[in-house]
């Protein structure tokens, strides 16, 4: 019998209206475009802004778009799993407000949180169901309104994140295509790099915590600069590795977009070609786990069938990893 392989069959995003540019960063904090530019390569960012919006109403709306695009009716979706750092609320899950926004009431949903690694670790979940044979439409979300946990003081985090969701459809197929092998790994010490000091069972939300800023990203850039350039080849290597991929075969190279120097660096490691590295980190930053899929529907148009695509990420835990999937249309 066939094997039956999980397949990206759509993928669609949402970005918010609103673009805060260096400029206005400028205004802000003290920076400078130039700055921001040359080490970072960002020079736009999205956020959501209006009363009463969270993650979950960008995620909505990349999902909605995405079973429209497909033709694929709300009430035939069997699981949605949302990425996020950023749910709307503590509880319940981004995931079921994302459902219950998109109208898919058959479906059981939940969130993932493996910080800017999320949106790969909710795909090999996900692809996991339908490979199993019993699952046939699963949604896969990454979606982060960074904006609520940004410290708007600080200018190292600032200037990187921005807010945005984007999401892919999971079928059942049985042909050589689909998310095919990965390797993730996960480092808790490098917790205290990165992390978020308040609002937690270890310090809950009190008058202290707000006014010592503790609700924001906490980041030290340094350490996770150099963990990341590293951490992402290795592991893309890894995986190419072991399925006897050479630096020819692969077709396209999508890491997590975090820093540009990041980016290049990476490709650099791998010995893949700069025009094979998926970038868009200069037009919205790093949305923690959209840009992954955000990069996959930017560059939709120049995917062809078949083509053999390394995803690759790395985020706060510290975790990493790399997956290797097929192009499926
Ligand atoms: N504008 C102007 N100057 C700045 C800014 C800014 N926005 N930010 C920092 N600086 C200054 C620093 O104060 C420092 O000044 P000093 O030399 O007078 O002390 C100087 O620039 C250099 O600072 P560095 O921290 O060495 O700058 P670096 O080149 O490392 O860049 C950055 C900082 C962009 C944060 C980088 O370290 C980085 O990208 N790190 C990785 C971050 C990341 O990828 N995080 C993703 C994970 S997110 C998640 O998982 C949720």
């Amino acid at each position: 019998m066939t094997q039956i392989k999980a397949a990206i069959t759509a993928v669609h995003g949402n970005l918010p209206d609103y673009i805060l540019t260096n400029k206005e960063l400028e205004q802000m904090v003290d920076t400078s475009d130039e700055w921001i530019s040359t080490r970072t390569g960002i020079r736009e960012r999205r956020i959501l802004k209006g009363e009463g919006l969270g993650t979950s109403d960008m995620g909505a709306k990349a999902v909605s778009g995405l079973l429209e695009k497909r033709g694929v009716d709300p009430s035939e979706v069997d699981m949605v799993l949302c990425a996020t750092v950023t749910p709307d609320m503590k509880f319940p899950a981004a995931a079921n407000l994302i459902s219950h926004k998109a109208g898919i009431k058959n479906a059981f949903s939940y969130d993932m949180n493996a910080a800017c690694s999320g949106f790969l670790y909710a795909l090999v979940t996900a692809a996991n169901y339908v490979e199993s044979g019993n699952y046939k439409k699963v949604v896969v979300v990454g979606a982060d309104k960074m904006s609520s946990i940004v410290d708007y003081t600080d200018r190292q985090t600032c200037v990187l994140f921005g807010d945005a969701a984007c999401a892919v459809l999971l079928e059942p197929t049985q042909e050589d295509v689909g998310v095919l092998d990965h390797k993730f790994a996960t480092d808790g010490a490098g917790w205290i790099h990165l992390h978020m000091k308040a609002g937690g069972s270890l310090k809950p939300p009190s008058h202290e915590t707000v006014d010592a800023r503790e609700h924001y990203i906490y980041q030290e850039g340094q350490p996770v600069f150099k963990f990341a350039v590293t951490k992402m080849a290795d592991a893309s290597l890894d995986v190419m590795k072991n399925n006897n991929l050479s630096t020819g075969d692969v077709s396209w190279l999508v890491p997590h977009q975090a820093n540009m120097r990041i980016i290049e660096a990476t490709g650099r490691r791998m010995n893949i070609p700069a025009e094979k590295v998926m970038v868009n980190i200069h037009k919205y930053g790093n949305t923690t786990n959209a840009t992954i899929p955000l990069c996959l529907w930017d560059y939709e148009n120049q995917l062809n069938k078949g083509d053999n695509i390394i995803l690759t990420a790395f985020g706060g835990g510290f975790t990493w990893g790399a997956i290797w999937l097929k192009w499926a249309y």
